[in-house]
């Protein structure tokens, strides 16, 4: 999605600018440009389709856009085409204001009317562009003032970030349900729309909430509520280093980020067992509220949804509370039946997916109460929520979700222990040996690792292929969900997951010679029924990839090819499990060439609907 940037100091702001854009690049974008103001008082831009090595070329890395202070933008095109032209940051036809935007102006084209009714010219096809024409048409030598206005028009989502001609040393910005942090520093000041554009600059942030605007010069920064009242905020240390954010050594952040797993997991999981028991000091929940409720309904979306159909086995199973797992895109728009008797737990890695923001403002105005879990601190999500449990995996910067992925997971099965025990459904010998093995679930992951060491040969093998179907039933089926997504999103190869009883209704038909399954061979409880799936296919001419444990000789000897992980206790095999299909989907997508970090039409952060 969009990224925002902005700086003023004492420095050149173009590299700076530059710079923020490239930590910003792992959202996903198609075009770039900076504005900068020089000291002619004159607003400089430049605009690129394609990559911010474009830009950095265009602009000699930011010489050709000289002064000190200035705004960028990262584009996902929504309105118009990925064209210099849409591309931010839009300009007012007097060349007095620039801005740049992320999300969504929901009324533009009414705006549109009424400013092309008003004299003003369009350059864009974007909705943006009607923001720099407002801000110009209320402007009457007060900035605040016009920006107030504008903002008081504007329907939708958005992180905006503005300069004008005639304060060169100021910016201002505006957050709508599109997140915004400024960075604080001496003598210079910065915003960005993620941290990690402004982690190598400063530590100091400041959150802005959703109607509150800013204005920001090199030494102060002051932040107003929509009426343009004063806010005190307060600055926040950031804790996320650089090296977290960049590759170290690895050829791809998502391969370095698989790798991160086990100490990622162990960051979430380890600081919360005290005294042999699961202290989670983030929520408060009785076992009386716990008993009242009728169902957990747990929304999410992408990966982060397939996290919670893992998670629903561990919580039905060890706490007896009925758990639907529901996309929050469907939940938003599906008149849930959800009331206070609903315990909601909302899964996000960003912490700022449109859709589940919306999902879980629709549930919390029906009464539920709201559990978020959540990486990004000070996301919207974590805000927003009534409670957050925090994944501690660190900044994730491939699009692909890996450790966000596993981190989730690690957070449901620690919730449904804590749960179960706060109800007194679990007694404690069996709570103590979950415990024990939920403890050692980083060891292993990295035991998984390990003992996939090789399975770029494996992928030699496959990656020619045009589809791949994955199998498994119950958490194995939960498995084959993320690891079919994983391999389509960064392969482009059609990948598809099925619960293998659900084979003979139809989709066996698309067997035939040669066709790879992947079947998820891990429960126990169902390995038998799993296995005549898989005799099933191979009657076929299917190519069987079996992922199970070196224990499972029968399954073995049926497959074609085995991917073999430590056996570990069902309920969390998942965690171990997707490990080898995280790993196949990154060394088949190398095969193919693809552009791992980055996959086409993909972006880290779905801020728009
Ligand atoms: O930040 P979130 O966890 O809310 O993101 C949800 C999905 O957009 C995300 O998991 C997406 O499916 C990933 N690309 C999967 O790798």
């Amino acid at each position: 999605m969009c990224g925002i940037v902005g700086y003023t100091g004492f420095q050149q702001a173009g590299p700076i600018l530059l710079e923020g854009l490239k930590r910003l690049e792992y959202r996903g974008y198609d075009s770039a440009g900076i504005a900068v103001i020089n000291d002619k008082r004159q607003i400089l831009i430049s605009k690129v389709t394609g990559r911010i090595a474009n830009l950095c070329e265009r602009t000699q890395d930011g010489s050709s856009c000289p002064g000190n202070a200035g705004i960028g933008h990262t584009r996902w095109a929504t309105h118009g085409a990925p064209t210099d032209t849409n591309a931010h940051p839009h300009v007012s036809n007097n060349g007095r204001f620039a801005v740049v935007h992320n999300g969504i102006i929901e009324n533009y084209l009414s705006l549109r009317k009424e400013l092309v009714a008003n004299g003003y010219h369009f350059e864009s096809e974007t909705d943006t562009e009607v923001v720099a024409h407002l801000i110009d048409m209320y402007y009457d030598g007060d900035i605040k003032k016009a920006v107030i206005r504008t903002l008081s028009r504007l329907r939708g989502s958005y992180a905006l970030g503005v300069i004008c001609q005639e304060q060169p040393e100021k910016l201002y910005v505006a957050r709508e349900a599109s997140p915004l942090i400024l960075g604080v520093g001496v003598g210079e000041n910065y915003f960005a729309s993620d941290v990690t554009a402004l982690v190598s600059y400063t530590r100091n942030a400041i959150y802005l909430e959703d109607g509150e605007f800013a204005e920001i010069t090199p030494d102060s920064i002051t932040v107003y509520d929509c009426s343009g009242h004063p806010v005190q905020k307060k600055v926040t240390r950031i804790t996320w280093d650089i090296q977290a954010a960049e590759k170290g050594g690895y050829e791809h952040f998502m391969l370095k980020e698989i790798m991160e797993q086990p100490a990622a997991v162990k960051a979430t999981i380890a600081p919360r067992i005290k005294d042999g028991e699961i202290v989670l000091d983030d929520i408060e929940l009785t076992g009386e509220y716990l008993g009242s409720i009728d169902k957990i309904v747990i929304t999410a979306c992408g990966s982060a949804y397939y996290a919670g159909c893992a998670g629903k086995y561990a919580i039905e199973k060890i706490c007896r509370i009925p758990v639907q797992v529901e996309l929050a895109s469907e939940l938003r728009y599906s008149d849930p039946i959800i009331d206070e008797r609903t315990l909601l737990i909302v899964l996000s890695q960003s912490g700022e997916t449109a859709d589940t923001i919306a999902a879980m403002k629709e549930c919390k105005r029906r009464g539920a109460k709201t559990i978020a879990i959540v990486n990004v601190v000070g996301s919207t999500i974590a805000k927003e929520a009534d409670h957050t449990i925090y994944t501690w995996a660190g900044p994730e910067i491939a699009v692909a979700t890996t450790k966000g992925y596993t981190t989730q997971l690690a957070v449901l099965y620690m919730f449904s222990l804590y749960a179960a025990k706060k109800l007194g459904r679990i007694g404690e010998e069996d709570y103590l040996s979950l415990l024990k093995k939920l403890k050692s679930l980083p060891k292993q992951i990295q035991e998984a690792i390990d003992m996939n060491s090789s399975i770029d040969r494996m992928a030699k093998k496959y990656y020619n292929n045009s589809s791949i179907f994955y199998i498994g039933r119950n958490t194995d089926y939960a498995i084959a969900l993320e690891g079919a997504l994983k391999m389509k999103e960064i392969s482009y190869i059609h990948a598809e997951s099925y619960a293998a009883g659900e084979l003979k209704h139809g989709t066996i038909a698309l067997i035939s010679d040669n066709q790879p399954v992947i079947a998820l061979c891990c429960n126990q409880s169902v390995m038998e029924k799993t296995m005549s799936n898989i005799v099933e296919v191979k009657a076929r001419g299917a190519k069987v990839v079996a992922v199970t444990f070196r224990e499972n000789e029968k399954i073995v000897s049926l497959a074609d090819d085995v991917i073999f992980v430590p056996n570990v206790e069902t309920l969390f095999s998942a965690i171990v499990e997707i490990i080898p299909l995280q790993l196949l989907a990154y060394y088949v997508a190398r095969e193919n060439g693809c552009d791992i970090d980055k996959p086409k039409n993909l972006a880290k952060s779905v801020t728009v609907e």
